[in-house]
């Protein structure tokens, strides 16, 4: 099948391995610019500009390449998309000339109240259908390429109809979009939901992955919770190795939200991914 997003996707930068924008770490992460290629930021937080923000938001863009990754596109609600919503987060791709942009595969609003929560969708036909219309409308409209996340998940939905890597799929293949692939995620829900995060990879278009995320978890009373509190393990570590020895990305990114270490233990994990890409897939290293 012809794809007008795996064209797009030979012309997108190579930003390499980069961070999360963070207030809590936008000081060291300005005065370390050489060991971080780019950076991700929360569109959210972005797109009315106080004075503080605004401030952080010139100073990163003076100094990297930047993209957004949104949680309030809310592409598989029922609610109306947001034209508010994507007017804002097309000017601050503009301003900040984005390759690409991501959110994730869920809902976070009901009646166009917002939840804070990244909630699964049902796994329905009816749901496939729904959010396919949904991100070729977003994606039309912003107009840059459009990237889906899959989130970690605790629950199943009711009326669930396939299991969720061939939902995920099936969304990539029919609206054309990207895949931004968190390898922490697929490890948390394979533990929690019992199946192998190696054959659930087998079963994504690899190919239409342009960014990957890579996060440290926690342990609940009886699920791993996905914190981005803690460090990245091993296995995530060994699967972002798998994902990068079968198919070409743009970028990778450190995710960590909270309960922030020493800054030097996250240019540790930023040094572990280089060597990772380095001896996998050196091309993606922009500085290589
Ligand atoms: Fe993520």
């Amino acid at each position: 099948m012809s794809s007008g997003f795996l064209t797009a996707k030979k012309q997108m930068p190579n930003l390499g391995v980069g961070l999360g924008l963070r207030r809590e770490l936008a000081a060291e992460t300005m005065v370390n610019k050489d060991a971080i290629d780019w950076l991700e930021l929360v569109p959210e937080n972005y797109m009315d500009l106080g004075g503080k923000t605004r401030q952080r938001l010139d100073d990163a863009l003076e100094k990297f390449p930047l993209v957004t990754h949104g949680v309030n596109l809310s592409i598989g609600s029922t609610d109306e998309l947001s034209q508010d919503y994507l007017s804002s987060i097309s000017r601050l791709l503009n301003k900040i000339d984005a390759p690409w942009w991501s959110d994730h595969l869920c809902f976070t609003s009901i009646e166009n109240s917002y939840l804070h929560d990244l909630l699964p969708l049902p796994l329905s036909a009816e749901a496939l259908k729904h959010v396919v219309k949904r991100v070729k409308t977003a994606q039309h409209v912003v107009g840059r390429p459009f990237l889906l996340e899959n989130i970690s998940y605790y629950m199943e939905m009711p009326g669930d109809q396939m299991e969720e890597v061939d939902f995920l799929a099936q969304v990539l293949e029919k609206a054309d979009c990207g895949l931004l692939l968190d390898v922490n995620n697929v490890y948390v829900n394979s533990v929690n939901h019992n199946f192998d995060p190696y054959r659930y990879l087998d079963r994504l278009p690899l190919e239409r992955t342009v960014q990957i995320h890579v996060a440290g978890h926690s342990h609940g009373d009886e699920l791993l919770i996905d914190t981005h509190g803690a460090p990245v393990i091993e296995p995530v570590f060994e699967l972002l190795e798998y994902v990068l020895k079968r198919t070409d990305v743009k970028a990778i990114m450190l995710e960590r939200d909270q309960n922030y270490p020493q800054f030097s233990e996250i240019l540790a994990e930023l040094a572990q991914i280089r060597d990772i890409v380095m001896r996998v897939r050196p091309s993606i290293a922009a500085c290589a």
